[in-house]
């Protein structure tokens, strides 16, 4: 454990967690194709280990989005800073997320990505901060619900650290 983090989510309870999800993903696109959309940076961790244990054919893709205004808050304004490589017209698209707060980048991300007509859109966050939500959007795979702290690890950082920590933490 790295001084100053304490667990909140172990690097078993993860790994078992992201099994699980990709098994019931599995379930449901079983005779399709799914083609992942991983947000910079955060979700980096997840969308790789989840991906691995996914049994259909899978593409991945890569956004990178950041909310204006200042560090901790969603503004509600959403600028794309690197926008997908392929086309999702027609796609069976999963939206692969690290963690969803007030829920307003998603609700943007969402809107954006559905006038690009993808065949199906769905969402998969690793964690959820289901009081903090400010915006109602529908997800899919939720892995944990954690109450309102601020957590790093697993690809979610504080100023861009303990991004690689294996387990998910909160900073003490
Ligand atoms: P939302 O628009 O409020 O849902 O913001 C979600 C984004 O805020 C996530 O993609 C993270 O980048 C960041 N975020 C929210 N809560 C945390 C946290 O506890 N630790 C690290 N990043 C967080
Ligand atoms: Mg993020």
């Amino acid at each position: 454990m790295t001084s100053g983090v304490e667990v909140l989510i172990s690097e078993n309870e993860i790994e078992e967690k992201v099994k699980q999800l990709a098994t019931e993903i599995s379930e449901t696109y079983k005779n399709k194709e799914l083609h992942l959309i991983c947000i910079l940076k955060g979700s980096v961790f997840f969308t790789c280990r989840l991906a691995q244990f996914l049994t259909i054919p899978v593409t991945i893709d890569f956004m990178s989005v950041s909310s204006y205004g200042d560090g901790m808050q969603s503004s509600g304004r959403v600028r794309i800073s690197k926008d997908l490589d392929e086309s999702i017209e027609g796609k069976d698209v999963m939206i692969v997320e690290d963690i969803i707060d007030s829920g307003i980048t998603l609700n943007y991300l969402v809107k954006l990505l559905q006038v690009r007509n993808p065949r199906s859109l769905t969402i998969c966050t690793l964690l959820s901060k289901e009081t903090c939500r400010k915006v109602d959007i529908p997800v899919q795979y939720i892995g944990f619900c954690i109450p309102d702290e601020f957590v790093v690890g697993y690809g979610l950082d504080y100023i861009q650290k303990f991004r690689n920590l294996p387990y998910i933490g909160i900073i003490k």
